[in-house]
């Protein structure tokens, strides 16, 4: 195992605990240094098998290696050093606006999975599975300017008072559990980038309305995060990390 604030570059982190401990937000990286863009999309496509809400998958990641793209997003991430000095960028962009074609790509693979049968020859757990994306992911994505989702949160709350019933039904809430598995794919992301011996930043201080116009992004995409990659300078390492004592964080019950 590597010391746990290692500086160095260019090594492979073989273990997961390497990698936790070799990824920092680098803020500025070596000018002269490249990282291959193969490699790259390789840890994207790792970053695709994170867990993710009911596997809707509703993301989308977009890998900039552009001169001119760059240097645009680099504007619409207010000039950070962290984006300036990039050798590419990743944007983690949301598309909870998909969940009709992620729910029937669900379908399309769990009948290819079960294959062709009269319906009365479908196991339970099968049938389970194919009314989830066919009944209650529509029941629970479907919305009308938010109206739908405030007539379904009212239900569950009824509900709610007599038995654990879920909630997370509103469009706000919708929000939240789109971007979760899309930060969940952005961390494994980066976590693939440190096995490399990669590094990254992500960011949130952006102008967002810009980077979906840079990018050609439909309204109703949202910007999750942009991470910049490349290789540490060491004086792109804001110091040793620093976390709040763990006994604070860490609650056993
Ligand atoms: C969602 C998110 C947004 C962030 N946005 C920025 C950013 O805009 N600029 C930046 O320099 N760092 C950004 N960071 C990096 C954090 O500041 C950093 O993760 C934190 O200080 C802990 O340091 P470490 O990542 O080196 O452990 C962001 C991190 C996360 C998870």
């Amino acid at each position: 195992m590597k010391f746990l604030f290692s500086f160095t570059t260019m090594e492979k982190n073989t273990s997961v605990l390497d990698a936790i401990n070799y990824r920092r937000s680098v803020r500025a990286y070596q000018k002269n240094e490249e990282i291959d863009a193969e490699i790259v999309k390789k840890c994207i496509q790792q970053a695709t098998l994170a867990p993710n809400s009911s596997n809707m998958q509703l993301w989308e990641f977009h890998h900039i290696t552009s001169d001119a793209i760059l240097k645009k997003l680099t504007v619409a991430c207010l000039g950070q050093s962290a984006a300036a000095t990039a050798k590419q960028l990743v944007v983690v962009v949301v598309r909870k606006d998909l969940w009709k074609q992620r729910a029937k790509a669900n379908l399309t693979h769990l009948n290819n999975l079960f294959g062709q049968k009269p319906k009365d020859s479908y196991s339970p757990r099968e049938k389970f599975a194919l009314n989830y994306y066919k009944k209650l992911m529509p029941f629970v994505y479907s919305d009308f300017l938010g109206i739908f989702g405030y007539i379904k949160y009212f239900i569950s709350w009824i509900t709610g008072l007599f038995k654990p019933t879920y909630r997370q039904i509103r469009n706000s809430d919708l929000r939240i559990v789109a971007h979760k598995s899309a930060g969940l794919a952005a961390q494994t992301f980066m976590l693939s980038m440190a096995e490399q011996g990669y590094d990254t930043c992500p960011m949130e201080g952006s102008d967002s309305i810009r980077i979906k116009k840079i990018l050609n992004l439909p309204s109703g995409s949202e910007i999750n995060m942009t991470i910049s990659c490349g290789m540490r300078k060491p004086e792109g390492v804001y110091g040793e990390r620093f976390r709040i004592p763990f006994d604070e964080v860490y609650k056993h019950w």
